[in-house]
């Protein structure tokens, strides 16, 4: 090979490298670009006959309000499985505070950081018409979110969900005597 032919091997694997041709060749596909969910990332929908591969829940999102409610009011025949004890009540204030006072505020009024930023403004959890919801409600809201409120199907297993349910119940609803 000559040195001539050598320099144009090189100039041409140079150019190749650059990234405005490199991400054109097969090989540098952008591991990026999959089909996955990024954060900050709208939720991806399973379809309503999809089976959960990991023993989840099954997940489907409702159409559109009527549908959500429908679903709210049918998971009311959910009964809570965990007893309102001290326990309890400590382990829900402990992942209240964590996952929802941003948004609900610490007292429950709807009146947290991040939640200011939300159109509806978030619920006042202490007011009767989340009081009142049968258990298996505010589990629904909480496993599949609402109409602006995220979802939690996937971060607060189950039995902590209810704890949640147990503390918003006994220690955000009470009424000051
Ligand atoms: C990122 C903000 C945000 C977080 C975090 C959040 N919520 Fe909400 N939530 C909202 C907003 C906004 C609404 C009112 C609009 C709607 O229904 O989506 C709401 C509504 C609700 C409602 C009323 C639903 C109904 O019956 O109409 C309940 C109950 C509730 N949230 C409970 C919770 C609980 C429990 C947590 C923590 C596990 C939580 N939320 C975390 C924003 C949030």
């Amino acid at each position: 090979m000559k040195s001539t032919d050598a320099g144009y091997c090189l100039v041409l694997l140079i150019i190749m490298m650059l990234p405005g041709v490199g991400w054109a060749l097969p090989w540098d596909k952008d591991m990026r670009n999959q089909p996955s969910v990024k954060p900050q990332e709208a939720q991806v929908y399973t379809n309503k006959s999809s089976v959960p591969t990991r023993g989840k829940e099954p997940f489907s999102a409702p159409e559109d309000i009527s549908e959500l409610v429908q679903a709210r009011l049918k998971a009311g025949t959910l009964k809570n499985p965990v007893l309102k004890t001290g326990k309890s009540l400590n382990r829900g204030k402990m992942l209240y505070d964590i996952h929802c006072a941003l948004c609900h505020g610490e007292q429950g009024q709807g009146d947290g950081l991040v939640g200011k930023k939300y159109i509806p403004d978030p619920m006042n959890l202490t007011l009767d018409y989340v009081q009142i919801q049968p258990d298996g409600q505010l589990f629904y809201t909480i496993s599949h979110g609402s109409i602006a409120m995220p979802y939690y199907w996937d971060s607060i297993p189950v039995v902590d969900r209810w704890h949640v349910i147990n503390y918003i119940k006994s220690v955000l609803g009470r009424k000051p005597e």
